[in-house]
């Protein structure tokens, strides 16, 4: 049954926003997507509407999130960028979108984070909890872990329900080694935006993104309290990537 919701989606023109759109019906009535780059216009028929504009803008902002139910934030800079642009876009336009959500009293925020956040957590630690301490390994990561703080405050502060995804590698298949660990495949990604729209009063919460991969290195538990159940795993491309490299020492796949 599709659920009643009216859902904003950020960053929809993006990766993960159009994987989201094609299993609209998984996760809400219908949607406005708001992108910087204009998102393709709705098909006869698709219940979207289109907002061209930066998640930056609070009177934008305004004319999208009124009347909705939640919104999924994934709009902003996807990896490493110049700190002035990570800090206004993804640090101040997250902070903007938890404004408008306050403002306009949505019940649910689902926020995309990154396993960069935690990037320097040694991989060896495993499985790595949902909720470990923030070590980014990058200024992108930096972003993200300002990202989760502004997330932890809105919630604390306003009572907000707002779920940060810590995603690993979301493509269509893995690209390389280290994604038969981290990937999450797209229809994952569809049941875990709907677990994080759906698990009744999360408060602020943490949770990995990430499939049910064998050489996962991360916890499944914070998935598990919100009733994400994974169903893919990278094993089926491990014959892309045979042998068996060295794995990276930090989570992030980043080396110093
Ligand atoms: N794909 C992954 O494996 C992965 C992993 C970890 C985290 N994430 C996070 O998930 C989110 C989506 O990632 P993606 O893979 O779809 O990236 P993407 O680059 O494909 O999509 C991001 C979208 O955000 C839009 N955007 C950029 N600046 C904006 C602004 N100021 N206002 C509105 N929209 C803006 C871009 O135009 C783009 O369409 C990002 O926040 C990213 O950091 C993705």
């Amino acid at each position: 049954m599709t659920p009643s919701r009216t859902l904003v989606i950020t960053g929809a023109a993006g990766r993960l926003g159009t994987y989201l759109r094609s299993s609209l019906d998984d996760i809400a009535a219908r949607a406005r997507l708001i992108d910087i780059v204009a998102p393709l216009e709705a098909a006869p028929g698709e219940p979207v509407e289109i907002h061209q504009g930066s998640v930056t803008d609070p009177d934008l902002l305004d004319v999208v999130c009124r009347g909705t139910d939640a919104v999924v934030h994934l709009g902003g800079f996807a990896g490493d960028a110049p700190w002035p642009d990570l800090s206004e876009v993804n640090v101040g336009g997250t902070r903007e979108v938890l404004e408008a959500a306050r403002r306009h009293g949505l019940r649910r925020v689902v926020v995309a984070s990154s396993n960069h956040a935690v990037g320097f957590h040694v991989r060896a630690c495993q499985p790595l909890a949902d909720d470990v301490a923030p070590l980014p390994d990058s200024l992108y990561g930096v972003s993200k872990a300002a990202s989760e703080a502004l997330c932890q405050f809105y919630s604390a502060k306003f009572s907000m329900d707002i779920v940060c995804l810590r995603i690993g590698s979301c493509f269509d298949a893995p690209q390389n080694h280290r994604m038969l660990s981290t990937w999450l495949s797209p229809a994952d990604f569809v049941r875990l935006t709907s677990a994080s729209l759906t698990t009744p009063h999360p408060g602020f919460r943490l949770v990995w993104g990430v499939s049910a991969n064998t050489r996962r290195w991360w916890s499944t538990a914070g998935g598990e309290a919100i009733g994400f159940r994974p169903e893919d795993n990278a094993e089926r491309f491990a014959e892309l990537y045979p042998g068996s490299p060295p794995e990276p020492e930090y989570v992030g796949g980043v080396t110093i």
